[in-house]
């Protein structure tokens, strides 16, 4: 389960696994586990390269997917595992996995002991998805799904998470699998998405809607002046939050 990332100068990154013996790392050749486990946090050399070991982070497995379909970012991918209380134990549904970005940031925050279960309408989507989450070392608590969220959501779910072009669409089935004061998190880019999504949640008589976006600016730090940086990440997209609850009248 354990993985460090390798960094180099140019601030390229390998993932590898350190909880075997040896570790084929692609472009790098096979490396003895046992050296990585002893050069963490320092330098080591390889083929006369130096790298960094580092303990892989959040934001290092994003970096280091296969990306096949657009993926979330971290700010989105953070801001969003707070808000929909996404803990240890719990149990995420999420639609759709696209590269797996946010699975295996959802597989991290579910601990050991919770569990991811993951839908997507494209088998290819799914491979892709499947291969990062392993990667990653989050397999064992993330299950992929072939199918569609707006018509089936397995649960009881503690939160189910939506990264769709049709959000709204799969609100009546992510009523149906929360638990009750389980949390519903939408991601969309579009401000026609988000409409329609609040609008559905409203009317299936969710509370605490509401909708974010998060802008996120980058310094630059230089002996001459400190400045946001030319290439901001500009728009990516907006955050709906809800939670379930149950009503008598
Ligand atoms: C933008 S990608 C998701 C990216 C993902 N959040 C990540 O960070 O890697 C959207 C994915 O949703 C899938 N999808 C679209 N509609 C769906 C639905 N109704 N049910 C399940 N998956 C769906 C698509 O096939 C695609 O793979």
């Amino acid at each position: 389960m354990e993985r460090v990332v390798l960094l180099d100068k140019a601030g390229r990154k390998w993932l590898a696994p350190i909880d075997g013996e040896t570790v084929s790392v692609r472009g790098l050749g096979v490396l003895k586990a046992e050296t990585l486990r002893a050069s963490l946090g320092g330098v080591l050399t390889i083929g006369g390269q130096s790298f960094f070991v580092l303990r892989a982070s959040a934001k290092d497995f994003a970096d280091t997917l296969e990306r096949r379909a657009q993926i979330i970012t971290p700010k989105d991918a953070a801001l969003l595992l707070f808000y929909a209380d996404v803990k240890p134990g719990d149990t995420v549904v999420e639609g759709g996995s696209g590269s797996g970005a946010l699975t295996i940031a959802l597989a991290r925050a579910v601990g050991e002991k919770g569990r991811v279960i993951s839908y997507d309408l494209r088998e290819d989507f799914l491979t892709v998805a499947q291969e990062n989450v392993r990667r990653a070392g989050f397999a064992d608590r993330v299950e992929f799904r072939l199918g569609d969220v707006r018509e089936e959501m397995d649960g009881p779910a503690d939160a189910v998470v939506l990264d769709i072009l049709d959000p709204w669409k799969a609100v009546p089935a992510a009523h149906h699998a929360l638990k009750p004061s389980g949390h519903f998190a939408s991601y969309s880019p579009n401000m026609e998405q988000v409409k329609e999504t609040v609008l559905a949640l409203r009317k299936a008589r969710f509370i605490e809607v509401r909708t974010v976006e998060l802008i996120e600016r980058e310094m630059e730090v230089r002996e001459q002046g400190v400045r946001p940086a030319f290439a901001a990440l500009g728009h990516t997209g907006y955050l709906t939050f809800a939670r379930k609850v149950l009503l008598t009248a």
